[in-house]
C-alpha cells in the first residue's frame, strides 16, 4: 500500500513502522525511541536481536546528539553525508536505545541523501531503518520487493527504484586507525584518498564487528554457482542441464540458457543498481539453479559487486 509522506509521517509518530526509500535500498522504519515499533521491526523482518539497527539522521546536530564522541576522522568523512556512508561512532547510551544497538557501546549513524525520507526526517526525527527485506532474502530496491515480502497492504512511502541499490559502506573508526565493516556504495579507494591511509586488516582491530555480517545474507532461493573465469563459465554453461540460467553480463557466455544481464561487464553502477531485482526475478521465474559471471575486477565498487554476489551464493 503506497502512502504520502504526510501519512508516512503520521504513522511514525503514532508509533508505526513505514518503508521508506533511500538512494541505497529501501529501509523499514520506526522512530527511534519507539521500543515495540522497534521491536516489531526485528519481528517483521525475522532478525535476531543481536543485529543492530543503523539510525538515520537529516544534519549533523541529530548526530551529534546520539554519540557520545566524534572521532577526528569525521571532519575528512562527513563528504561524504548525504550519501550512503554509515559510521560506526562511541553511542550516548542516553540516547540511543540499547535495543537499536544490540546491546554494543557503539551506534551505527548515516544521513541519507534521497529528498523523500530527508523530509521524513525532518518530520520525524532520526530513523532507524534496516533494510526493508525478510532476513536472508535480498535487499529492496522498489516498492514492489517490499510488498512481495511484506504484503500488499504494507505501507511503503513510494520513492520509484533506488538509484544506488546496493547498502550503504560501513565503517568503523577506531584510535589505530579506520576499518570497512561492510563494503557497500562507496568504495575503498575513495574512502583511502580521502582519509590518507588504507584500511586496517579486519582481524587486528577489536571486536565486535559488523555482527550483521555473521548471518546468511542476499540468498536468493536460486541455486547459485560461481565462475570467477568467462572460460569455465563457457564450458559449464554448454554442458548444462535445462531449468537454469546466467546471471551475468551483456557478454556472458551462456549456451542454451537463459541470461539475467546486470548490464555492460565492468558497468558496477549499473550492475549494483539491478543486482537486487536480478537475484528476485530468478526466483520469481523459478529458476532451479544459476550460472554467476565472477569474472570481472575486484577494485572500486567491483569489489562491492564481488562481495554481493559471493554472499548470495553461499547462502542459496
Ligand atoms: O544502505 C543501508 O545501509 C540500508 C538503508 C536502508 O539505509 N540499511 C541497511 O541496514 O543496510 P541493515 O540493517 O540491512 O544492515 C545494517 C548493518 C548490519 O550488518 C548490522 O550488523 C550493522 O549494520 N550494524 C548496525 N549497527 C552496528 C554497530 N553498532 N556496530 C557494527 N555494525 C553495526
Ligand atoms: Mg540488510
Amino acid at each position: 500500500m503506497r502512502v504520502s509522506l504526510e501519512e508516512a509521517a503520521e504513522r511514525l509518530n503514532a508509533g508505526g513502522v513505514v518503508a521508506v526509500p533511500t538512494e541505497t535500498v529501501y529501509g523499514l522504519a520506526a522512530g527511534l525511541d519507539d521500543a515495540r515499533a522497534v521491536a516489531r521491526i526485528f519481528a517483521l523482518k525475522g532478525r535476531p536481536q543481536d543485529n543492530p539497527l543503523i539510525v538515520h539522521v537529516a544534519d549533523e546536530n541529530q548526530m551529534r546528539v546520539l554519540v557520545a564522541q566524534v572521532p577526528g576522522a569525521f571532519a575528512e568523512l562527513k563528504r561524504f553525508w548525504p550519501g550512503p556512508l554509515t559510521l560506526v561512532l562511541p553511542a550516548n547510551p542516553n540516547a540511543v536505545p540499547a535495543a537499536v544497538r544490540a546491546g554494543l557501546a557503539t551506534v551505527a549513524i548515516r544521513m541519507p541523501s534521497h529528498s523523500l525520507v530527508r523530509e521524513l526526517i525532518a518530520k520525524t526525527g532520526p530513523l532507524v531503518a534496516p533494510s526493508a527485506n525478510l532476513s536472508g532474502r535480498p535487499s529492496a530496491t522498489a516498492p514492489e520487493h517490499v510488498e512481495a515480502d511484506f504484503g500488499a497492504d504494507f505501507p511503503v512511502l513510494d520513492g520509484g527504484d533506488c538509484v544506488g541499490g546496493v547498502e550503504s559502506t560501513i565503517v568503523a573508526l577506531h584510535e589505530t586507525g579506520w576499518e570497512i565493516l561492510r563494503a557497500g556504495a562507496i568504495a575503498a579507494e575513495d574512502l583511502i584518498a580521502v582519509l590518507g591511509s588504507p584500511p586496517l586488516p579486519s582481524a587486528v582491530t577489536d571486536r565486535p564487528r559488523s555482527p550483521g555480517q555473521k548471518y546468511r545474507h542476499y540468498a536468493p532461493a536460486t541455486e547459485l554457482k560461481s565462475f570467477n573465469r568467462k572460460e569455465d563459465l563457457a564450458l559449464a554453461a554448454m554442458r548444462a542441464e535445462p531449468g537454469g540460467a546466467v546471471l551475468g553480463f551483456d557478454d556472458s557466455p551462456r549456451g542454451a540458457l537463459p541470461l539475467v544481464s546486470l548490464g555492460a561487464r565492468g558497468d558496477f553502477a549499473v550492475n549494483l543498481r539491478r543486482l537486487y531485482a536480478a537475484l528476485r526475478s530468478l526466483d520469481e521465474k523459478h529458476i532451479a539453479y544459476s550460472f554467476v559471471d565472477a569474472d570481472f575486477t575486484r577494485t572500486g565498487l567491483g569489489a562491492t559487486l564481488y562481495d554481493r554476489l559471493a554472499k548470495a551464493a553461499k547462502g542459496s
